[in-house]
């Protein structure tokens, strides 16, 4: 595990940004897993820059996203399908772009459309994640095991207060979440995660010198051959 500390967010940002251009121009058909959340726009807005000046072409690239809420329209201001497409994909020219089903009829069944999907296009080269407060990664909350595959998650009370930022009331934010599985994660063959602020400092404390352990879901990460923590001051301030 690789951990590099910025002076500040925006060039945690940009440091990203590096590491997923490199990613799509030494293998232009990248399969990109994607993250939504505050920590990555900082790296889209990058990659939307380098596209529109010319210099990276997403043309033959797919992505898959981590995670979406259950029981919210796909067009909800707040829904990450609409996250993506104002942040990302509304801007540059990916070849294709899937997100999961949270309104799926069966969403058991969409669990595992979802993994076999992306087993099928040849698996995720680079994925994108940010962390949560308590050191979720994607929807995987602490624990007392790893999560595998995609499934649905109850999001914990601190999950929800988080995100509660972005709805009019508490009482609109989702319960529940589809979510690629730690095993998912891990399956990539290379992973970026990004965190900026204070607020991330213990779990970036935890994920990098504590034990690994489901009750810090990002802990895992120790032991993928291939990880990149790219963090701001601040998140680092305890390392
Ligand atoms: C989002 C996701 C989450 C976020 C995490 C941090 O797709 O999977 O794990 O990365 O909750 O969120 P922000 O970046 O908003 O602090």
């Amino acid at each position: 595990m690789q951990v590099h500390v910025f002076e500040n967010a925006q060039q945690v940002g940009k440091a990203a940004a590096v590491l997923f251009a490199s990613q799509v121009m030494r293998k232009p058909d990248s399969i990109l897993g994607l993250a939504t959340g505050s920590s990555p726009i900082g790296c889209y807005q990058e990659l939307i820059a380098m596209h529109q000046a010319g210099v990276l072409d997403f043309s033959q690239c797919v992505s898959y996203n981590l995670d979406e809420y259950c029981a919210l329209p796909q067009d909800h201001a707040c829904s990450y399908h609409t996250f993506m497409r104002e942040e990302l994909f509304d801007h540059i020219n990916m070849k294709a772009h899937f997100v999961p089903d949270g309104n799926a009829a069966d969403l058991a069944a969409e669990c595992k459309r979802y993994d076999a999907a992306i087993q099928a296009a040849g698996g995720i080269d680079m994925q994108l994640l940010g962390i949560g407060r308590n050191g979720h990664i994607g929807f995987n909350e602490p624990a007392d095991s790893f999560t595998y595959g995609t499934q649905i998650v109850e999001l914990t009370e601190s999950t929800i207060q988080a995100n509660r930022r972005f709805f009019d009331s508490e009482k609109d934010v989702p319960r529940r979440a589809i979510s690629l599985g730690i095993g998912g994660i891990m399956s990539a063959k290379e992973i970026v995660l990004v965190a900026m602020g204070e607020d991330k400092a213990e779990a970036i404390l935890k994920t990098v010198t504590g034990p690994v352990t489901p009750q810090v879901p990002a802990s895992i990460l120790r032991t993928h051959p291939h990880v990149t923590i790219l963090v701001d001051k601040a998140a680092a301030k305890l390392l």
